[in-house]
């Protein structure tokens, strides 16, 4: 059995490192199809799990939504604070884990993840989770990465250098396939909308693309830190080869449309 929490506190470990607010700004298109795809309007009471920096709460209290934000790492959540302290948003920030969320049960009209929940070790928990706190007929929205569009694919790699991750947890990408998440939603909601997105990541050149995760996203400036400069330096020509197969561009600079998956679901009534 997988010591749970030791996997939630290397959660943590990883998401307190890295620039994350430059990586935030990047992904912030998926945060608007999530709050857009759940209709979120003035006077709705929200929650974002796992809201990292808070994209998605940010964009429902621009709304007017009365936001409530939560993330497992204690660093986001004062990153957050900050964000929405210093735009003038009245957010609520809780550290909170997604498999145990500290809110009664239909507190919210809407619950939304942003490439989030999907990192959570227990899916199904998650997703009970998820639909317990907000009420009948209302809904939850999720952008979670396929696995095998470019983020899926970048953390498979990733995956090939770090220590195994534990052998009874899922692979967070299977929230990106459909019949996986119609199968874990099935009990809970009414009516699941799930849609093709893509985030398009641009940038000068490879070396430029690699040093940004390497430097903004938590997993993968722990990784890089982890390795000798040998594994280091055939990573980085792996991940320039990845992004090679995926590279729209023509003239050595980086454009690379990342699929994610958009889902919308409706709690049973
Ligand atoms: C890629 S970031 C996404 C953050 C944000 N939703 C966004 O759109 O920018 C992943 C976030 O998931 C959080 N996370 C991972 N496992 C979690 C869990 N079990 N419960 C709550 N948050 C979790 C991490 O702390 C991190 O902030």
């Amino acid at each position: 059995m997988t010591d749970l929490e030791a996997v939630k506190e290397g959660t943590r470990g990883m998401w307190s490192r890295g620039d994350y607010g430059r990586l935030a700004a990047r992904i912030e298109s998926a945060a608007r199809e999530v709050v857009d795809g759940c209709a979120i309007s003035a006077g709705q009471v929200v929650l974002d799990v796992a809201a990292g920096n808070g994209n998605a709460a940010v964009l429902a209290a621009r709304e007017g939504a009365a936001v409530t934000a939560s993330d497992l790492t204690p660093a986001m959540v004062e990153l957050g604070r900050a964000r929405t302290e210093g735009e003038g948003l009245d957010v609520e920030w809780t550290v909170a884990d997604a498999e145990e969320l500290p809110f009664e049960d239909e507190r919210f009209d809407c619950a939304t993840s942003v490439f989030g929940a999907m990192f959570a070790p227990r899916p199904d928990v998650v997703a009970r989770e998820l639909f317990r706190v907000v009420r009948p007929g209302n809904t939850v929205g999720m952008a979670n990465w396929t696995p095998e569009g470019f983020n899926g694919r970048f953390f498979a790699l990733g995956n090939r250098y770090a220590p195994p991750p534990p052998e009874d947890v899922p692979r967070p990408t299977d929230w990106g396939c459909e019949e996986i998440v119609r199968e874990r939603f099935a009990d809970l909601a009414g009516s699941i909308l799930v849609e093709p997105r893509f985030v398009r990541w641009s940038f000068a050149d490879a070396g430029e693309a690699s040093r940004f995760f390497e430097e903004t996203a938590g997993p993968s400036a722990t990784l890089a830190e982890m390795l000798d400069d040998e594994s280091r330096g055939r990573l980085r020509e792996e991940f320039a080869e990845l992004v090679d197969q995926f590279n729209s561009a023509t003239d050595g600079s980086v454009e690379v449309d990342a699929e994610y998956l958009l889902v919308v679901a409706r709690r049973r009534g």
